[in-house]
């Protein structure tokens, strides 16, 4: 098989385009580097104190900041404010959108979970890095503003995940399909494992926190009914690990749907539209699948706020006109 690194792939992505000046390019490099440097350090998570645990504190959101949540967000705005291709990011664990007053004459802006499913790092368990990048609206050579922020996801420019499991992959889209690279540590290089990833449909596979059935709106406990009923065999599989960018991933590459929906506790999900739902559904739309909150699809979503929620349906087509359909 003939070995093509990310670094090759994006250069000859943007020689296609007349008029690609590569900051895109470089935004996504520098993405890269940032997830090796937060993968080297997971990698000793169990033997390294400063890697394990909490940090104490609580992010605006009101959830426990570990402590490699606060690494990865420092690692990634770090690595993206050196870069020049970015003038400013918002992010899971800030509570405002940073701008980088060094960096004014950037096109782009990058909004991140810098770590998804902290709750199993403790445990070794996949974990992952979700980004979103959008071309400005404001002036070049101005501070951004959060116009530049709340754009409708389909507005994105490019979006991906790092996971971090058995072995470390970046999937990708800058909307001309989906490429996933798995990272050779020998080399240090990412190189494309995946190319063109396409969601199958007919899988019988669905990923949820079904310990919240009883707070589910009924559409989607008659959808669980429906998974769950073995009459002619039908019944269908459960996998569900709690960090979206594993269970996300799984289904992306072998069909499945993963839901997140409203519950009594979390009205509006528990999901965040900017740095987890936006970026994913703009992957899945790519890979042949859809992704809607039950009353919209999610990239048509207007945002209002950096840190909203929103209940999220995503994976093949079948799977998510199956979930609408009880919800209708
Ligand atoms: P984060 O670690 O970035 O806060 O995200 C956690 C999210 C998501 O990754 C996961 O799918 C979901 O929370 C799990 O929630 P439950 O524990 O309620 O199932
Ligand atoms: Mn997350
Ligand atoms: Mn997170």
């Amino acid at each position: 098989m003939q070995l093509v690194t990310l670094d090759e792939f994006i250069a000859v992505n943007q020689e296609k385009h007349a008029g690609a000046t590569g900051e895109l390019s470089g935004l996504l490099r520098d993405i890269s580097l940032a997830s090796k440097l937060v993968q080297r350090d997971l990698s000793k998570a169990g033997l390294v104190d400063t890697i394990l645990g909490d940090t104490e504190k609580t992010n605006i959101q009101g959830e426990e900041v570990k402590k490699l949540d606060e690494f990865a967000n420092r690692i990634l705005i770090k690595c993206l404010q050196n870069s020049g291709d970015c003038c400013g990011i918002a992010s899971e664990e800030e509570d405002d959108f940073v701008c980088f007053e060094n960096r004014l004459n950037a096109k782009y802006v990058v909004l991140f979970d810098p770590l998804d499913g902290s709750s199993n790092i403790d445990v070794i368990a996949p974990v992952g890095t979700i980004f979103s990048i959008f071309r400005r609206v404001s002036a070049l050579g101005k501070p951004c503003i959060s116009e530049d922020f709340l754009q409708t996801g389909d507005k994105q420019i490019a979006a991906g995940y790092v996971i971090y499991g058995s072995s470390t992959m970046l999937v990708y889209t800058t909307g001309q399909g989906v490429n996933g690279f798995t990272l050779d540590p020998s080399i240090g290089e990412f190189c494309l494992s995946h190319p063109d990833i396409k969601t199958p449909q007919g899988v019988k596979s669905y990923s949820a926190n079904q310990g919240n059935y009883n707070t589910f709106i009924d559409g989607v406990k008659k959808f669980i009914d429906f998974c769950q009923d073995s009459t002619d065999k039908r019944a269908y599989s459960l996998r569900y690990i709690g960090s979206m960018v594993a269970d996300f991933h799984r289904n992306l590459l072998k069909g499945g749907i993963y839901l997140y929906p409203a519950t009594t506790d979390a009205p509006k999900g528990k999901l965040r539209l900017m740095y987890e739902c936006n970026p994913m559904a703009f992957l899945q739309e790519q890979a042949g699948g859809k992704a809607t909150s039950g009353d919209a699809r999610i990239l048509d979503i207007h945002p209002v706020t950096l840190h909203q929620r929103t209940p999220v349906f995503i994976g093949s087509s079948d799977l998510v006109d199956k979930v609408l359909h009880f919800m209708e």
